[in-house]
Order: structure tokens, then sequence, then C-alpha cells
């Protein structure tokens, strides 16, 4: 069997031609990274279950009329998406300040936002992807003005739904950053929800407990990165209830 041209390697994915023109597989890695690269880690089983909880949003977020670059689950580790033109921002959306945002502002861990709060991030590794406005996107012609509008709304969107489908399973959805990519289809360009939503790129704490279960565990040493995550695959109904001593991904 031939080799397939990987096309980008990312902190937690790789990307691979697909079997179709302007489309990609997306493979999704063990490796964890934070601070920018600083910190490197392996989680054995963090690429399966992001592939399989970023999956189910992506479907579930179809289904309420989002447009995205997912197409359909391949395996374990691998899904096919639409090939995009990554659009070079990091959008984060908070309900509840946490991480950058105490610092930076310094703010008090856990204090609700009177709404939520949108921010644009530059994604650039060399610059530890920073903090920026809405000028600076126009200044630089990161995005049109238009696509900042259309990426504000969704976001804002996502974070509707989100925060009612982990509020379900008694999770507060604190943070989480997405990004966003151009579609093109002959002349005509859509804007996709992009690259992934797991608890890579989430905060998630227990509503009764406070408890983390994303990837803050893994940035500070709280332990059980793992576990976290299964308990939130869990909670979203993508375990099997057959063998609960050895869960089993549903599909
Ligand atoms: P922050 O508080 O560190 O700015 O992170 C805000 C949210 O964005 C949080 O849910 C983690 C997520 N995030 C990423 O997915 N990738 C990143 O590179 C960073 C810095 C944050």
């Amino acid at each position: 069997m031939s080799e397939r041209r990987r096309i980008y390697e990312g902190k937690a994915k790789i990307l691979y031609e697909g079997p179709t023109p302007g489309t990609l597989v997306q493979h999704f890695k063990d490796d964890a990274t934070a601070f920018n690269n600083e910190k490197h880690g392996t989680i054995e089983g963090k690429g399966v279950l992001n592939n399989r909880i970023s999956e189910y949003i992506f479907t579930r977020l179809e289904e309420i009329g989002v447009a995205t670059h997912f197409i359909k689950p391949l395996n374990m580790r691998e899904q096919l998406i639409k090939e995009v033109e990554i659009i070079p921002l990091e959008v984060v959306v908070r309900n509840i300040a946490a991480g950058s945002i105490v610092k930076r502002l310094g703010l008090e861990e856990g204090k609700s936002l009177d709404r939520p709060l949108v921010e644009f991030y530059y994604k650039n590794d060399d610059l530890g992807d920073p903090l920026i406005g809405e000028e600076h996107i126009a200044a630089f012609e990161w995005a049109s003005r238009g696509e900042v509008d259309d990426m504000v709304a969704v976001a804002l969107r996502v974070n509707d739904f989100l925060s009612g489908m982990f509020g379900a399973v008694n999770i507060r959805l604190v943070d989480f950053k997405v990004e966003f990519g151009r579609h093109w289809e002959g002349d005509v360009v859509q804007v996709l929800l992009a690259d992934e939503i797991s608890p890579d790129n989430c905060r998630l704490w227990d509503m009764t407990s406070g408890e983390k279960l994303d990837k803050d565990r893994f940035r500070h040493d709280l332990g059980d990165v793992l576990e976290g995550y299964q308990d939130v695959a869990k909670r979203l109904g993508l375990f099997s209830s057959i063998s609960p001593t050895k869960p089993v991904l549903v599909s």
C-alpha cells in the first residue's frame, strides 16, 4: 500500500491527503503540549477519546445548522473532513474567568462573566499566539469584516449549544477555543467551523464539585488526565455500558 501524503502535522493532530479532492483525513494523536510547547507529554488513549468526542460535537452542531468541516468518522483515531484554508485566528469564548484572562486582568478564578466574552488570538507559535483585537484582524487582513462577524456569531451559537449540552450532564462549560477555515467549492467560499472541539480545547468543570475534567489536568499536573476525558465521554453517552471496567467507545 502506498504511503499516505502527510499535509500537516500539529501538536495533537496530523492531516493526511483524503481519498477525494477537497477532503483530508484528520488523525488524533496522544501527544499533548501546553504553554506553547513548553510542556510535552503523551496521554495514551487521548487521541481516541478526542476523535470520538469531537465527532459527536461536530455532528450535533451540524444538526442545528452550524456548517463544519466534518464529513464522517473513519476509525478510532481518524475522521474525514473537508479541506479548508485555516484562518490564522483562535476564537476563544469565555463564560467564567479561568486561565489566561485570570492572570492578564487579575480576576478571581471561577468568577461568572455577565455575558459570554469572545476573544481573538493570532495563531502564531513563534509569537505565543498573542491576544489581538478586531482592528488588528482588519489591519493585517487575516479575515474580512464579514468573516469576523460570522465567526463571532457561530462561536456564540456554539457556546449556547454546548453550554446546554454539557449542562445536561452536570458539566459547566467554562471556556473553549475554536478555529475556522475557508472551504472553496468552485468560486464559492464558505467559512466552516474546523479543527476539533474536545477536552483539549475546552475548560469543563463538574457543576457540583468544581472538579476539572479537561486539559488543565495536564497543564497543571493535577493527575488522572485520561480519566477526566473518559468521564466527559461517558457522561455524553459515548461509552458502551456493557463493560464498565474496560470502557468501550460506542459509535
Ligand atoms: P486560555 O485561558 O489559556 O487563554 O485558554 C482559553 C481556552 O482556549 C481554554 O479552553 C483552552 C483553549 N486553548 C486552546 O485550545 N489552545 C491554546 O493554545 C490555548 C492557549 C487555549
